[in-house]
């Protein structure tokens, strides 16, 4: 099982919606994928419309080492397609917002979801991982986890300033940590409109001229995205022959090649 984190520290830049879309993007084209909302906010399994875990079977639990039965109970069945592809989640649960300040005081806090992912490698091609938009131990627990990321950003200066702030400080000093680097498998800019002036035209362009970091797609601010959402379906199915869909489609494509996904 291929692991990537979506991760970035500012809010409401398209994090979970890139989670949701990537994955179904991906199921499309036959892969089994798993999505975790590590998100106390729980924004992507309200997106979703699925049930959240219940004690003592939740992410919570599993990731303090209370809970220690059959983790395939956290997984929750989402879509499925005919080409053998399907989205399974691991929805959010109520003390969520408790797990940060728990891991905290925790030996190894940040490979708690390591371990819990290795029992859960055989079931899926790729896990993708919604993080929340902050810094501490439990985007650490995914970055950790998936040693790469892909970074959702939103096309204005302090986009910028943020990705600096993810890139050079937060990613190198866990790469320090662990030994080893963690890969920014790329950029997406999302909820793109050039209809919002210089600012926004100017910033993508400084996206796309930064050295050793990609944009693997634009995609520009659509209503079917939103209202995919509030419907509880990917893009893809919701509106399968709009121009957004096909763009998270190419990005399905091209994250494929790049973490070495079988097609
Ligand atoms: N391309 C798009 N076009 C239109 N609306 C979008 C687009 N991308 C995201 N949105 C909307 O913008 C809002 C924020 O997106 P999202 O929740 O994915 O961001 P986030 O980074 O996960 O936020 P948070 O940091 O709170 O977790 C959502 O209501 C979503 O529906
Ligand atoms: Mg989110």
């Amino acid at each position: 099982m291929k692991i990537l984190a979506v991760a970035n520290q500012k809010g409401g830049v398209g994090k979970t919606t890139t989670t949701i879309n990537l994955g179904a993007a991906l199921a499309e084209m036959g892969q089994r994928v798993l999505l975790i909302d590590l998100d106390p906010q729980g924004h992507l399994t309200e997106a979703v419309g699925l049930p959240h875990t219940t004690h003592p079977a939740t992410l919570t639990e599993t990731l303090v080492g209370r809970f220690t039965g059959d983790l395939r109970q956290l997984v929750t069945p989402y879509r499925e397609y005919a080409n053998g592809g399907r989205i399974d989640v691991i929805t959010t649960n109520l003390d969520m917002f408790l797990l940060e300040g728990q891991l905290y005081a925790l030996q190894m806090k940040e490979h708690r979801l390591t371990r819990f992912l290795a029992v859960l490698d055989e079931l899926f091609d790729v896990c993708l991982i919604d993080c929340p938009p902050s810094l501490g131990p439990l985007t650490d627990n995914a970055l950790t986890a998936a040693r790469r990321v892909l970074v959702p950003v939103e096309s204005e200066d302090s986009s910028l300033k943020a990705l600096a702030l993810l890139v050079e400080q937060q990613l190198n000093t866990l790469a320090d940590h662990l030994g080893g680097p963690i890969e920014v498998v790329g950029l997406v800019v999302n909820a793109y409109d050039k209809r919002r002036g210089r600012i926004v035209t100017s910033t993508l362009a400084a996206f796309q001229a930064l050295p050793n970091l990609d944009v693997l797609a634009i995609i520009e601010d659509r209503k079917e995205v939103r209202e995919a959402w509030r419907a509880q379906v990917p893009v893809v199915e919701y509106a399968p022959d709009t121009d957004v869909a096909g763009w998270y489609r190419d990005l399905g494509k091209t994250v494929a090649d790049l973490i070495g996904l079988a097609t």
